[in-house]
């Protein structure tokens, strides 16, 4: 039994798990309860899918092994920050019971509650082997480097956001399971979400936004059924999510998200829907960079960024006040100034503090996939960048005080941090762009 993630709804916890039991079988479940206190039995559902709904080669063909079955149950009515203890159980036909070993998490705290809070973000992370015997071209060099990492920080994490591009399986499918045992540790202990990459989806033909063979035939389908994710439906893979003081904002770059678009307006909404108050800091994501990338590749594109993203979004960011935007795609780390029309706002910092002026853009996709190129001109809105694996952790301290440091993989040291300091009423102040409507009566 192999746990693929667990997962925060509000006051829920939930857990999904792989085993080789079909529902003839036996029933699957989670024992579960506060730490030394009474136990509850909850049910798991089982989902699983077979060759036919692997678009094409090589998931169809010499890369498909059967996935397993994939459990998922629901802990509901946490108490809030109380540790809870959980196992998996199959019960089979003959009644013996099938136990995991135990586990631990610690429940979210109230949305909107004040209390030390911090997430870990990084995108295109994937798998290794310890002695170097996984991949033929060694893709994923820093992976494991990222892997221990936070295993070493986890007491001082609350929750993981793995922004796509998560095991490059790329159609061979006994590789999500070599990533999962990787990140049980981690994705056993705090809530691990994620959002779906290219190589997730990507596949001519199936309506994915690029109609490249990334994906190498899964398209989306391993990801999105291994995953759980609080999406209306799972197959689209955008969908928001409350930690605390925290919104999250997750898009899902290989479906379209231009104006006129279902996605697009999944983002208004969820960026719209937010009570400041409550959830001061507002976190965009998305695989691709829809917003700024001075990488090699882009600047070879003329963009900067995938075409059509910020000219899309970044009215949306502006007016809705979105602290942070993150991505991946791009193998390595920059920041950059508070950026509104690729003009900086204000000078790129260490510390932000009064109105929300403009979003500052992180890509965060040096995790452990082998690293991007960046350009050699010297580019205005670039406030930092970093060719090395990394990954990004949120600190927020309270509703007017986050830390945001940069660490790299190989020691966790901090090489880019910076802080934001603000007050509720300095959100509700506007500046370009998101001025509110008002009336001159009185
Ligand atoms: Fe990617």
């Amino acid at each position: 039994m192999e746990i693929s993630n667990i997962i925060l709804l509000l006051l829920q916890m939930t857990v999904t798990w792989t085993s080789g039991y079909d529902i003839t079988e036996a029933v699957p479940f989670v024992e579960w309860g506060e730490k030394g206190g009474r136990r509850f039995l909850a049910p798991a559902g089982t989902l699983t899918f077979d060759k036919n709904s692997m678009c094409g080669a090589p998931a169809r063909t010499v890369g498909w092994r059967h996935p397993g079955y994939i459990h998922t149950s629901y802990l509901k009515d946490l108490w809030p920050d109380s540790l809870y203890t959980y196992r998996l159980g199959h019960r089979l036909m003959n009644g013996t019971r099938i136990w995991s070993k135990s586990y631990s998490f610690k429940a979210s705290p109230y949305p909107g509650q004040d209390s030390l809070q911090r997430v870990v973000i990084f995108g295109d992370m994937g798998k290794a082997e310890a002695d170097g015997s996984n991949e033929f071209n060694n893709f994923q060099p820093g992976s494991l480097n990222t892997t221990y990492q936070i295993i070493r920080d986890l007491e001082n994490i609350d929750m993981v956001v793995h922004i796509g591009d998560i095991c490059y399986a790329n159609g061979y499918l006994s590789q999500w399971d070599q990533f999962t045992a990787q990140v049980e540790p981690i994705a056993s202990t705090v809530p691990y979400m994620i959002g779906s990459g290219n190589h997730e989806r990507d596949w001519p033909g199936t309506g994915s936004f690029y109609g490249n063979l990334d994906s190498g035939g899964e398209c989306g389908v391993p990801a999105q059924t291994m995953f759980y994710t609080p999406a209306e439906n799972r197959a689209k893979f955008w969908y928001a999510t409350d930690y605390g003081m925290f919104r999250f904002c997750i898009a899902h770059t290989e479906e379209d998200w231009r104006p006129g678009t279902e996605q697009y307006k999944f983002i208004e909404q969820c960026l719209s829907s937010v009570d400041r108050q409550k959830q001061p800091w507002l976190i965009f994501l998305a695989h691709r960079v829809l917003g700024y990338s001075s990488c090699a590749y882009y600047e070879s594109e003329g963009t900067f960024e995938e075409p059509m993203g910020r000219e899309a979004l970044q009215e949306l960011w502006q007016k809705y006040k979105v602290d942070l935007a993150f991505y991946g795609h791009v193998h390595s780390y920059e920041r950059t100034c508070p950026v509104y029309q690729s003009q900086c706002i204000v000078n790129a910092s260490n510390h932000y503090s009064g109105p929300f002026q403009a979003t500052t853009h992180v890509v965060v996709g040096g995790a452990g996939a082998s690293l991007s190129e960046f350009t050699t001109s010297k580019i205005q809105w670039s406030h930092f960048t970093d060719f090395d694996h990394g990954f990004v952790k949120l600190t927020a301290f309270n509703h007017s005080s986050l830390l945001f440091e940069y660490k790299k993989s190989r020691d966790g040291n901090v090489y880019d941090h910076f802080t934001i300091s603000r007050d509720y009423r300095d959100i509700l102040a506007c500046s370009i762009d998101n001025c509110p409507r008002t009336t001159l009566a009185s």
